[in-house]
């Protein structure tokens, strides 16, 4: 018994940026980045497609898919690090968007695991609030926040945005449990500067940018443990066999990242959904997109027992598990 998902939807932009693309703006190739990462394309977002406007425009199609208006929606929760604004939040910006009246809204930065995170949240929220619906939703414009210039980040991420709609059903159905964590000591593997501030108390000499910022191999190796630790920890504590998952869908990362993961926690690989390749990783918007894309291609059936699992900087991470 928990938050059922009534209808999902996604939102990418236009623009689609190959490898071959990037070959003639970094020293690199579409065979380093197919083999290190398995990416072929990322999409990149232009004029008018701003963070929220991804947001909204995913969030229509998940109402639309749960027939549910804007005036039923009670709590707008988005997941995200780059809106284009730090005040108000981008959630404020959806509401606006959607002329979701009665909705409360606020922004949730957990990184690349902003949405489970946000999942989670809306899930607590609703045992409380049982007769509400919530619109959670993973958006993100990180081709804002790139160095282009840095071939160790810039051939990795990706625009877009996930939305579903959720309620609480007296139903065997909904999200059945979550494992999440932070260690804030590890920050500085994966981190990106806010603007400098302008305040002269808080001046900052050699400013390194707002870009993203990572060593990619710790991360790596961090990511397939803690991945891997949180799944063992959620399934032991639900008492479930890693073979009766029907499907999980991770963070969109990189290939070699759940190729690894996938062979730890001895899931069948025909039970995974990747999308990454088309992608990139869209961070926070990753497994909203990947979720839709599943559920839309009919992958997912009522009942099912689907796992969900995300890394990201903070470092953040964790599982969580959903009956369909
Ligand atoms: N094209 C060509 N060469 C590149 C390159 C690129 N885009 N990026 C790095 N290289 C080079 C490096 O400069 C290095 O060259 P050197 O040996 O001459 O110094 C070489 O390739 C190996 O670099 P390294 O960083 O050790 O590669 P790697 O095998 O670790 O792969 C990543 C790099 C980023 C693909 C890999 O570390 C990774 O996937 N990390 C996780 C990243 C991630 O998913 N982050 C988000 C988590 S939410």
């Amino acid at each position: 018994m928990g938050a059922v998902i009534l209808g999902t939807g996604s939102c990418l932009p236009g623009r689609v940026l190959t490898n071959h693309d990037l070959e003639k703006i970094v020293d690199t190739s579409d065979e380093w980045i197919l083999s290190r990462t398995g990416i072929s394309t990322r999409r990149i977002s232009g004029k008018d497609e701003e963070t929220f406007k991804l947001a909204s425009t995913a969030a229509r199609r998940a109402m639309e898919a749960a027939d549910v208006t804007a005036d039923e929606i009670d709590l707008i929760i988005v997941a995200t690090m780059s809106s284009h604004m730090l005040m108000p939040s981008c959630a404020c910006f959806v509401q606006n968007e959607l002329g979701a009246k009665n909705a409360f809204a606020y922004d949730l930065n957990a990184a690349c695991s902003g949405f489970l995170f946000a999942l989670d949240s809306g899930d607590k929220y609703l045992r409380v609030e049982r007769d509400k619906k919530i619109l959670v939703i993973g958006t993100e414009t990180l081709s804002s926040r790139i160095n282009w210039q840095d071939r160790n980040t810039c051939i990795l991420f990706g625009d877009g945005a996930g939305a579903v709609i959720m309620e609480y059903q007296d139903d065997p159905r909904g999200v059945v449990g979550s494992n999440l964590f932070s260690d804030g000591s590890l920050w500085n593997l994966l981190y990106m500067h806010t603007a400098p501030s302008l305040n002269p108390e808080l001046e900052q000499s050699d400013h390194p940018g707002t870009h993203i910022l990572m060593e990619g191999r710790e991360v790596f190796k961090y990511a397939v443990k803690a991945m891997e630790g949180a799944i063992h920890d959620l399934l032991d504590r639900q008492k479930i066999e890693i073979s009766s998952i029907d499907l999980m869908i991770p963070h969109q990362a990189n290939i070699r990242i759940l190729k690894k993961l996938v062979s730890r926690i001895g899931i069948d690989q025909e039970k995974v959904f990747i999308n990454v390749q088309k992608y990139g990783n869209t961070s926070a918007a990753s497994i909203p997109i990947a979720l839709d894309e599943a559920n839309r291609e009919g992958r997912l059936t009522r009942d099912n027992l689907l796992l969900i699992c995300s890394f990201g900087g903070g470092f953040t991470w964790g599982a969580s598990l959903l009956r369909w």
